[in-house]
């Protein structure tokens, strides 16, 4: 019996969440699957009921299931908290306690979907991209890292940027092996030509390729010609593999082309357990209104059948439902076009439930 921790957390995580966990039960029952699912807090609603964002218990029912199931953490409401119990903190522990190190975001475009990017249809057609993110390490959670009253009313604050050998070593191998499967190109992404941990990144990179991997194509970019590079000829690119911080920049612009951040899911992979939470945050300022896109949430609850639970068939039933939908011409608001049936959460959980 497959057992996952869902963990909605603040926002739209809540109504998203709803939704993708309410075709879940279909899918398990439709295909002799009892999942046990049990619910739980992170982020400012944890930090409401506890005090703090993520708590001990939480992350070790996280570390006894199978998979977790999140939604999105933060709001405004816990903006002027002290830096290190903001909601976003909850969710950084919780990537760090259960060893999560490789973060992978697809980016396709649907083709129901292209004249909804802000960039030109012939320019985004046929993009799918899988950005592989180092989510453990770099300058998340390196140290030495705070700040220091200089007096005089100056202040310093400072993060450290460091990687090992074995923590890039261990996430590019995730990036090669996805890449087979797949079109059989990675791009690496550093910024080697500045700092040292980069080049570190670089050299490590490349002697896992010639030692293991020399049948896949690897390219390097600088991260600065890489965010360029993405919106100018977005096609040509299959895996991208970058750490932390620049991974998460990547993947924000990568899910811009697919023409909203509403329709990106994640996979969070790692030793301990495995977290799916959709790319998009918490949205305030739609939150409640039932008008959230559920689609990032669903698509992450398929790679949660895909990679935790060998369901292939079902993950690629959900996937194929989403498209149906789009073809179909149903749109929430963030992705609405004149003429299009504009429907809200629920509504496209119902649609999409009722394709399967
Ligand atoms: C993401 C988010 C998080 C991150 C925040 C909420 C801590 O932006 O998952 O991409 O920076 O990793
Ligand atoms: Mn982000």
């Amino acid at each position: 019996m497959p057992k996952i921790l869902v963990v909605p957390g603040d926002g739209i995580g809540v109504e998203v969440t709803e939704v993708s966990v309410s075709i879940l039960r279909t899918v398990g029952e439709r295909n002799g699957v009892e999942f046990t699912l049990e619910n739980d807090l992170l982020g400012g609603c944890a930090i409401d009921a506890h005090g703090i964002p993520v708590t001990e218990e939480t992350i070790e029912k996280a570390k006894q299931s199978d998979a977790v199931l999140l939604g999105a953490v933060g709001g405004p409401k816990w903006e002027n908290i002290e830096h290190h119990l903001k909601p976003e903190r909850g969710l950084l522990e919780l990537r760090k306690q259960l060893d999560t190190f490789a973060n992978l975001r697809p980016a396709i475009v649907y083709a129901a979907l292209a004249d909804a990017s802000t960039l030109k249809r012939e320019v985004v057609e046929g993009v799918d991209i899988m950005v592989v993110r180092e989510l453990t390490s770099g300058i998340y959670f390196g140290h030495p890292r705070g700040n220091e009253q200089l007096g005089g009313g100056e202040s310093k604050a400072f993060n450290t940027l460091h990687y090992t050998t074995s923590e890039i070593e261990r996430v590019a191998k995730m990036a090669f092996e996805i890449a087979r499967k797949r079109k059989n190109k990675v791009t690496s992404i550093d910024k080697s030509n500045v700092l040292e941990s980069m080049v570190l990144w670089r050299d490590t990179v490349t002697e896992l390729h010639e030692r293991q991997f020399s049948d896949v194509t690897l390219e390097h970019l600088y991260v600065d010609n890489a965010a360029m590079q993405l919106i100018r000829r977005p096609a040509d690119f299959d895996v991208m593999l970058a750490g932390n911080m620049f991974g998460d920049i990547i993947s924000d612009e990568a899910a811009q082309l697919t023409g909203s951040l509403g329709m990106l899911p994640s996979a969070s992979v790692g030793n301990e357990g495995a977290i799916y939470e959709p790319v998009h945050g918490s949205a305030p300022d739609i939150a409640g209104k039932g008008i959230a896109n559920p689609i990032a949430s669903i698509l992450s609850m398929a790679m949660m059948l895909r990679y935790s639970f060998d369901m292939d068939g079902a993950a690629a039933q959900v996937e194929e439902a989403v498209r149906k939908v789009l073809d179909k011409g149903y749109r929430t608001s963030d992705i609405y076009e004149e003429g299009k049936a504009r429907v809200g959460t629920e509504e496209m959980g119902s649609l999409i439930l009722g394709e399967l």
